[in-house]
Parts: structure tokens; C-alpha cells; sequence
């Protein structure tokens, strides 16, 4: 920032005082001259935000609607400085929905505002402001004969270009423009035609006068501390590559970019945050997502980064993020997508899609950039080929860059960011829904009947209903057995969901014996065998009656192989066997009812515990 800027700041701010001051002396004749009663309580709009107020103390008048979650409240109690004046008064129970006087009173910045829920306004949280206020009623003071209401109207209304000696301010209507602009800008605007500096402009002046004691006037603290690009709100954690091979030079050129991209982020509480984990042999976090909260810290800290050297364990670094970078000691906040943007120079010394699919599984966004990758003839070397699109959750090449040279790394900045901020297209990380193989193991048996065949088809109609369907997504297959099995359709043979559910209503009653054991085997070999490694296997078993053969090696079979089994059993199935059938605990994989006519009720029971243990999968 310039000095002429900061001069006249400074002197804008000297005008200030001298102006508040003479407007206090010369109060008496100054309401005369404005012909407006002294105790007149400025009215305010909702969107003001106390930091625009520079008075410690002040009375406003707010009007009715300033509980629109529009307006932005940050605190509970004590509110940062960057809240609305009249929502904080809503928000604290002070002010009814109906507008109304509240006292305003401006205390120290605090390290921390806490969001909550009260009187109809959600506040927010923020980690730290430079000012704050407290509200309460203006009656509780007797405020009505103090002149500090016509001095905070004089200061509302206050022009700069107006020599401070020789006129009072003008007795314009009471003029605080309602501007609300998400960040605070660059100091100093002025307006062209008048060459009056706009003294309400968020981060003009005056704003910054509000936040910063006078004798801080010289300092660096007068660049506005940006909230962040609210556009892009994700928590993000950049993995990036420490090892030995890399050399320095590339190392730089890493942490070059990750400035670049720290820029263009512009980072801040209510936009992106960040955070950086280096790997070598081991990982270890460099910063988290609230160790440096405007892009600035950021990139004077990752300038300070040294390379750790070692190997490239890639997927061990993604298990450490997974299981520790992402908590809210670190910063984690509760509505902005989880990111992982992976830095990998040529190729990872360990494998990475085990450890990407459980990072994925916890709601983890991953993004791959390899730099300098194998070419045909190192191919060999690779531990894990392709690692990249098999750690990513679609292989479209949203969530994938390859940069031929570290020399052209640069121009990846900008593509990433926009990748990263698109929000939307972030929602592809697993959940209970979009990632399992799902196959129906269907009990065709003459005991079923044909009647009760179709009402079994709906149950696995309204069941695969509820999932995600797609090659990408959850996949749905379909056995149906007697004596003997056959495979009606397979996990790659539909893409849709409309497709699925056409499907299951062509399937055919078949009817004959009951070999429920043979056909689990038959499922784990003609249906399981071509699950992919990173779907959840799911087998959902349909039975009216007790198997002919042992389910015990079978089934056993089935847990072996990761694949859960939910067992359900209609009318004369042995509940038992059901048991032996389900997946431990069996209280929760098994289920039965005594007709076809019930097969309904456990539709939703079973979506639900299939969620559940999803979500409680171990975040390792
Ligand atoms: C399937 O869903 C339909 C529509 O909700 C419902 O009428 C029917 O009873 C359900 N049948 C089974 C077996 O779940």
C-alpha cells in the first residue's frame, strides 16, 4: 500500500475526529441549523454492518425484516464487527421481527464467534475478527438526552471534500448507502465527479478507521483482511510430493504453484480454506485449514516449506488426510466440501486406491495432478498402473490433470481452481447410495408361487429404487435359483436406473427346488466375481422356505469376500438359517416376515441399515 494512501487515510481520519468533536461542541446550534430534533435516533438498514459505525456507542433505529438470513450475523452474544447491526439485535432478542431502537456497543475483537440458532436468525461462525459489539435495548440508557445520536448522524452523513473549519455537514438526509458487498475492498475509493472519498464504502476509510486503533494507523493491519471468495467455499488440503527424487529446483516449482493457486483462491473464513500436507516416506501436515486464513499468510508460509526427501508413499499420505486432517480441531467446518487436491511427481511409491476409495467413502473429494508420468517404457515400474483414475470417483478426467513438465505447471493453476470451486460437481464422493454392487439372490421355488413371485420382484424393484444407478454409481445384478441358478442380468449389463427396474420386472418365475446354499455360491462366482474393487458388495437374499443343502461354507464363503449379506426370509423360512445366512451381526442382516403381503415393511428397515453401516464404516 502506498504511503500517499495511508497520509490520507490518516488526515481523512484527523478531519474525522476534529468534525466529531465540533459536532459534539457546537451540538445545539447545529440542530437548530438542521431543523431535526436532537434526540432523532438515526434509522439504519438491515444490511448495515457495525464495523461501518465508527462510534463506541451508539443508538440506531432498525427497521422491520432484518431477520432475513440475508443478512449475515456472526457471534452469539458478542458479534463480530462484520454482522448486521439490526440482525445482531434480532438475533440477541433485543429487536422484534418488527424493527425497533437498539443500543449498540463496540467491544474488543475476540478469537472466535460461534454460529447459533436463536430468535429465528442462524448467526454465523468466524474464527476471528478485529472488532465486535454487544447489543441491547436503548432504553436501558438514558441516551435520549446525549448528543451522541446527532454526532453518530453527523458522522453518517459526513462529506471529506467539505472544509471541516468552515461548514458544518450538510443537513442531507441521513445517508448510508446500502451497500453490501461480500468483501471488504482496497482502501481509499473516491468518487470521480465529486472527488469525495466515499466514506461508506465497505473497507473505505473510515471502515478501517472503525476497525483499527489510530496509532496502528502506519501499520500493515490497515489491508482489509478478505472473508474469502464466498463462492467457493471448500475446505481444502493439498498434498504435496516431498520426496527425494523430485530435487529442489521442481520443489520450488511445486510451491510456486501453490502460491499461484493460494492467490486465486482468495482465501478467507467464509470462502476456501487451506491447508498443506507434505509427503515423503511418512506424511506430516505443514499447516491445516485455519493455521492461515487469508491467502497472504498462506503464501509467506508455504515460501517457508522445506522438502522432507524419502519415497512417494501416495496412499499412505491420502489415509493419513483421511483419518486426521479433516477434523474440526483442524479447522474442518461443517458445510463446505471436504477437497484433497494430490501433488505426484512421475508416479507413487505405494498403491493409492485403497486409501483413496475410504477417503472418497468419507466424503472426501479427491483430485489427482501428476507431473512428468510414466512413459511407455517406465510403465513397468509402476506399482499401480493407471493410479490416478483409480483413485479418483469418476474417470472422466474432471478430477485428473496430467502436466507433461514441471516447467508448465503453472498453467494448471487456473484450471484447478475452477474445478475445485465447482461445488456441485463435488458431490461425487461415496455414500450409502452411489457406491455398492448390489445382487439379488431371488428363491424361485414352486412354494413361492406365482403371485408371490411378482410382489418379491417389486421388493427388489422398490429396494434398487432408492440407490443411485449408473456404470459409476451403484451397480444392481440379479440371480435367481432353484435346484439349479441362473443368472438373470449382471452388474455391468444396466447403466440406468430406468433399465434396472425394466429388468427386474422381465425376470421370469422359474420354479423348482430349493438350493439356497448353491446358489450363494453360485452368486459369489457368476455375480460377485465381477464386482469391481472399489464398490461395497451387497447380496440381498430372498427365501419363502428352509434350503435343501448347507448354507454354512457358502455363506461363510460370502464374508470371506467382503460381500455383506442381508437375509430375508417370508413365510416358512427358517429364521436360523436366516442368521447363519446374514452378516454378524445378524440382528441387523437378517430380517422376516410371515407373508408376502408384509415383504413391504422391511424395505425401508433395510435401506436404513444398509446406510447405516456405511456411515460407520471406520474412517481407516
Ligand atoms: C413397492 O412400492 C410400491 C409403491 O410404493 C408399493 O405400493 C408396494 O407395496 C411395494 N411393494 C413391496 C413388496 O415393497
Amino acid at each position: 500500500m502506498g504511503i500517499a494512501v495511508i497520509t490520507m487515510k490518516a488526515s481523512v481520519i484527523e478531519m474525522f475526529l476534529v468534525l466529531l468533536v465540533t459536532g459534539i461542541h457546537s451540538n445545539k446550534e447545529m440542530t437548530k441549523k438542521v431543523k431535526r430534533p436532537k434526540n432523532t435516533v438515526p434509522q439504519i438498514h438491515c444490511d448495515i454492518k457495525a464495523g461501518k459505525i465508527i462510534n463506541p456507542e451508539f443508538i440506531v433505529k432498525c427497521p422491520a425484516g432484518c431477520q432475513d438470513p440475508k443478512y449475515h450475523v456472526y457471534g452469539t452474544g458478542v458479534y463480530a464487527s462484520y454482522s448486521s447491526v439490526c440482525g445482531a439485535g434480532v438475533h440477541s432478542g433485543v429487536l422484534g421481527n418488527s424493527g425497533g431502537k437498539i443500543l449498540v456497543r463496540k467491544v474488543a475483537g475476540q478469537s472466535g464467534y460461534k454460529g447459533t440458532y436463536s430468535n429465528g436468525v442462524q448467526s454465523l461462525s468466524l474464527p476471528r475478527w478485529r472488532e465486535s459489539f454487544i447489543v441491547s435495548g436503548e432504553t436501558t440508557k438514558a441516551y435520549e438526552t446525549t448528543p451522541e445520536p446527532v454526532a453518530l448522524m453527523q458522522a453518517l452523513t459526513i462529506s471529506a471534500a467539505e472544509p471541516p473549519h468552515t461548514s458544518l455537514p450538510k443537513p442531507s438526509p441521513f445517508i448510508i448507502s446500502a451497500t453490501s458487498s461480500p468483501r471488504p475492498q482496497p482502501a481509499g475509493h473516491r468518487s470521480q465527479e465529486t472527488g469525495e472519498v466515499d466514506l461508506w464504502k465497505p473497507g473505505s476509510v473510515l471502515l478501517d478507521a472503525g476497525f483499527v486503533p489510530k496509532e496502528e494507523l502506519s501499520t500493515q493491519s490497515l489491508e482489509p483482511v478478505s472473508l474469502g471468495d464466498p463462492n467457493c467455499k471448500v475446505d481444502l488440503s493439498f498434498l504435496i510430493d516431498g520426496s527425494s527424487s523430485i530435487g529442489k529446483r521442481r520443489f520450488r516449482i511445486q510451491k510456486q504453484f501453490l502460491a499461484d493457486v493460494a492467490q486465486a483462491l482468495d482465501i478467507g473464513p467464509a470462502g476456501p480454506l487451506m491447508g498443506v500436507v507434505q509427503y515423503g516416506d511418512n506424511p506430516a501436515t505443514q499447516f491445516n485449514l485455519k493455521t492461515h486464513m487469508n491467502s497472504q499468510d498462506l503464501k509467506t508460509a508455504i515460501e517457508k516449506i522445506t522438502q522432507r526427501g524419502g519415497l512417494s508413499n501416495v496412499g499412505r499420505a491420502i489415509s493419513f488426510v483421511t483419518k486426521n486432517f479433516f477434523s474440526n480441531a483442524n479447522g474442518n467446518r461443517g458445510g463446505a466440501p471436504n477437497v484433497v487436491v494430490v501433488m505426484v511427481d512421475g508416479w507413487p511409491t505405494d498403491k493409492v486406491e485403497e486409501s483413496s476409495r475410504l477417503a472418497r467413502e468419507s466424503g472426501i473429494n479427491i483430485f489427482f495432478i501428476t507431473i512428468e508420468g510414466a512413459v511407455e517404457n517406465e510403465k513397468q515400474h509402476m506399482v499401480e498402473p493407471n493410479f490416478a483414475n483409480k483413485a479418483v470417483c469418476r474417470t472422466n478426467g474432471f478430477y485428473t490433470f496430467s502436466v507433461q513438465s514441471w516447467f508448465g505447471l503453472h498453467k494448471t493453476a487456473a484450471p484447478l481452481v475452477k474445478r475445485v470451486c465447482d461445488t456441485e460437481r463435488l458431490a461425487c464422493s461415496k455414500t450409502c447410495f452411489n457406491s455398492a454392487d448390489i445382487g439379488f439372490v431371488i428363491d424361485g421355488s414352486s412354494s413361492v408361487g406365482t403371485g408371490n413371485f411378482r410382489t418379491v420382484l417389486q421388493f427388489v424393484a422398490n429396494i434398487s429404487r432408492e440407490f443411485e444407478i449408473s456404470d459409476t454409481d451403484t451397480r444392481i445384478g440379479a440371480v435367481q435359483y432353484t435346484y439349479e441358478q441362473r443368472l438373470e442380468f449382471g452388474f455391468d449389463r444396466y447403466r440406468s436406473k430406468a433399465d434396472v427396474l425394466s429388468a427386474i420386472k422381465r425376470v421370469g418365475y422359474w420354479s423348482g427346488g430349493t438350493s439356497t446354499g448353491a446358489a450363494i455360491q453360485y452368486a459369489l462366482e457368476q455375480l460377485f466375481q465381477q464386482s469391481k474393487s472399489n464398490k461395497r458388495k451387497l447380496m440381498i437374499l430372498i427365501t419363502d422356505g428352509r434350503s435343501y443343502d448347507d448354507v454354512r461354507l457358502p455363506a461363510m464363503a460370502a464374508h470371506h469376500r467382503g460381500v455383506i449379506t442381508y437375509a430375508v426370509g417370508v413365510a416358512w423360512a427358517a429364521q436360523e438359517e436366516l442368521e447363519i445366512m446374514a452378516t454378524h451381526p445378524a440382528r441387523d442382516h437378517s430380517f422376516f416376515v410371515d407373508e408376502f403381503d408384509h415383504l413391504y415393511q422391511s424395505v425401508p428397515r433395510i435401506i436404513k441399515n444398509i446406510c447405516t453401516e456405511f456411515n460407520s464404516q471406520p474412517r481407516n
